[in-house]
């Protein structure tokens, strides 16, 4: 069994197995022609619960054909250009490469006694991305597991920070399109069931700063404290970007922090020619940032920033056996003290080879080309009278629904547009997502993939109406 451990006598087993699998996976990628199967859970589930986990295969070749029966073949792939659905991004190489070499290093990134060098690197990309939104030189931040878990920490943070310690009186304002985090966020931190005042959001869903201004005043004269609000740089739906600097105004004037969301907009922060619609956010109190939505890094790279690195101090706690005190006297840098997490993986590897590979203006790059892609796309939803689409985009989503000629009931029209999306993703031609809209059922494509062209778009709508069309024409006979 020792053959197994990964140490000075196995280099060679792991070079031949880690090959392997990467043959596998570069054959996969390279005659993948959709990006599902369409597999259904009662086709695939049998064949995961038939698999004794106690009788082990012992040979590399068997596994892997294995997982290509329960797993490859029939997974979800990002990097198909008609994967349109959610906040996936397809992954760069180099990345990929820094995923391989983290694994197999594998240091954890709580103190420097477990990664060395890989403290000082992650220190370096969280100044860098400091540095790109502008937070000033005492800020500060630490790696995180996604988005949920940086705006998680940034409201810790803030609750901290508060005027006061009565956790029922503390209120944080989101837009009523923000990320469902804050409100779980919310929940875990012991705020109040009503603690997050939904703020509604204009025509381009972006939040309404005059309404913002009333529930600020409105929570002083009850009395109660407004502990934070937060703006979102690109809402999960609508790609949106709440107006930071009149939302910076507003936090000076009512001394509230200032949380960005930009879980899915910091990739403007690379971008050569969008940058300027973050402007305002280098005001944040604290920041957001998904390398693994918009700077196309593997699933985990997240990070949350801080524009005062003491504030961070909310999150340090000592433990004799791994961060004393005296290591601060000692000035031996620990990651632990700024982090949720204990043993954390080098995510930051990714990003990091990734710069030195690519270098930002590469990332920008790419971005710039998805949200060039997502105007071209609303160009053509807007002209095409099948369509209803909500907003023009400010990054990279479209939010439409099929509008069937001879059908007025909304009702109806919920169920075509319900239907087409499973039915196209039975298909496995295309994965789009959903939202609802005032009520009432849309599709969403995320565009994430600058492979994906304005033909895959107009195929993939074209591929929509024929399905929605195949349900309003089952429905009739079924009336008739
Ligand atoms: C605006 C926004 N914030 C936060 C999150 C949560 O990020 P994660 O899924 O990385 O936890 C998302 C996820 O889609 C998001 O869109």
């Amino acid at each position: 069994m020792r053959s197994h451990l990964l140490n000075d006598t196995t280099a060679e087993r792991y070079r031949s197995s880690v090959t392997e699998g990467i043959e596998r996976v570069a054959a996969k990628l390279a005659t993948t022609d959709r990006p599902f199967t369409g597999v259904t859970v009662d086709a695939l589930a049998p064949r995961i619960e038939q698999i004794d986990l106690d009788r082990p295969l012992h040979n590399t070749t068997a596994v892997l054909d294995e997982l290509e029966d329960v797993y490859l073949r029939d997974a979800i792939y990002f990097h198909h250009p008609r994967y349109l659905a959610h906040l996936n991004c397809p992954v760069v190489i180099p990345a990929v490469l820094g995923e391989a070499v983290l694994s197999a290093v594998n240091s954890s990134l709580d103190t420097w006694d477990q990664s060395a060098g890989g403290t000082l690197i992650e220190r370096k990309l969280i100044d860098w991305t400091a540095e790109r939104i502008g937070l000033g030189p005492a800020a500060d931040g630490v790696f995180t597991s996604g988005g949920t878990q940086s705006n998680l920490q940034a409201l810790l943070l803030a609750r901290e920070e508060s005027k006061t310690d009565s956790l029922a009186k503390m209120r944080i304002f989101a837009s009523e399109v923000s990320h469902f985090s804050v409100k779980k966020s919310a929940k875990l931190l012991g705020l109040s069931a009503d603690s997050v005042v939904s703020v509604p959001v204009d025509h381009d869903k972006r939040m309404q700063t005059l309404a913002l201004a009333h529930e600020l005043e409105r929570c002083e004269r009850d009395g109660l404290i407004p502990m934070a609000v937060v703006a979102t740089a690109g809402t999960t739906d609508f790609g949106s970007i709440d107006p930071l600097p009149e939302i910076a105004e507003l936090c000076d004037r009512f001394g509230v922090w200032m949380h960005v969301d930009a879980a899915y907009g910091c990739g403007l922060l690379a971008s050569l020619r969008r940058r300027a619609l973050l402007d305002g956010i280098e005001r944040a109190d604290s920041v957001t940032v998904d390398y693994h939505k918009s700077f196309f890094q593997p699933v985990s790279s997240s990070a949350v920033l801080v524009r005062d690195a003491t504030t961070l101090r909310h999150a340090t706690y000592h433990a004799e056996y791994l961060n004393p005190r005296r290591m601060v006297t000692e000035r031996i840098p620990n990651q632990v003290d700024k982090s949720l997490q204990t043993t954390r993986r080098f995510d930051a590897l990714k990003l990091w080879m990734t710069l030195r590979t690519m270098g930002a203006d590469g990332i920008g790059r790419l971005f710039d080309e998805v949200c060039d892609l997502a105007e071209e796309g609303w160009r053509l939803l807007a002209a095409d009278p099948r369509y209803d689409v909500v907003v023009e985009p400010r990054l990279s989503t479209l939010v439409f629904r099929y509008i069937p000629e001879a059908v007025t009931d909304p009702a109806e029209i919920d169920r075509a547009n319900l239907y087409a999306r499973k039915a196209l993703f039975a298909s496995g031609d295309a994965v789009v997502a959903g939202t609802k809209v005032g009520g009432r059922h849309y599709l969403k494509f995320t565009l994430l993939n600058p492979e994906t062209t304005a033909a895959d778009i107009a195929a993939v709508l074209d591929l929509i109406a024929c399905h929605a069309e195949q349900y309003l024409g089952e429905s009739l006979d079924r009336a008739s």
